[in-house]
């Protein structure tokens, strides 16, 4: 059994792929991650993510492995690097990264292995679309670009930093823009994917749409 979650960036996808893999007993498979390993290598190493070349080059110097360790690792060339790929700018580098087709090409054979072998609730920007288009079940989870930013600033404001409101609303944008502009494996709408958008839905009520079960009627 296989869940495709699309959407944009901050829309709330891994909290509910995960909130609904928990519930269903399912795996749940992060795709942006894999994306953001390889941008931490990019700009690890230097590599000019513009430069096709290197890229290619690059992805087939890279080693990504994902375990399953109670939530998903992420392991590139050996390391867990599940911590660091979380920083903005290495997932302002993804979003670059992934319009490259070497990058696109080199994640695709692992993220269909996983999800062949397991059930899956897989989330990304791609995966209703492109990386898995028999998936049973498939939803395009969105948010206004205000309240994905709102939520973005409180995260950040919990993690003790002090973030700036009007740069958080530009990244999105722009990260919006990049991937759905881009010419492989767009951020779209699957054709048959339910439509959500999660801002004005509690965490709760979109798992529920998902699972078929909201968690008060579990407890009982
Ligand atoms: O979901 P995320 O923010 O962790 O993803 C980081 C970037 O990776 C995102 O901006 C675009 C890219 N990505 C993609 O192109 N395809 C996917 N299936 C998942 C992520």
């Amino acid at each position: 059994m296989n869940i495709a979650i699309d959407g944009p960036a901050g829309a709330g996808k891994s909290t509910i792929a995960k909130a609904a893999a928990k519930r269903l007993g399912y795996i749940y498979v992060d795709t942006g991650a894999m994306y953001r390993a390889i941008a931490l290598y990019i700009i690890e190493n230097e590599i000019d993510v513009e430069n096709e070349d290197e890229v290619a080059e690059a992805c087939s110097a890279i080693d990504i492995q994902i375990k399953y360790e109670d939530i998903q690792q992420v392991y590139l060339n050996g390391r867990n690097v599940s911590a660091e790929i979380r920083k903005e700018a290495v997932g302002n580098m993804a979003s670059r990264a992934a319009a490259k087709k070497p990058v696109r090409d080199r994640l695709l054979s692992l993220q269909r292995s996983i999800a062949a072998e397991n059930d899956v609730v897989m989330d990304g920007r791609d995966i209703g679309t492109f990386v898995l288009p028999e998936a049973e079940q498939k939803y395009y989870l969105t948010a206004s670009v205000k309240t994905r930013a709102e939520r973005r600033y409180r995260e950040l404001v919990e993690k003790g930093e002090t973030p700036d409101m009007a740069q958080i609303e530009a990244d999105i944008e722009k990260r919006d823009y990049q991937d759905m502009h881009r010419d492989i494996a767009p951020l779209k709408q699957a054709e048959d994917a339910v439509y959500i958008d999660s801002s004005d839905m509690t965490i709760d009520e979109v798992v529920e749409k998902i699972c078929g079960v909201s968690s008060a009627e579990e407890k009982k």
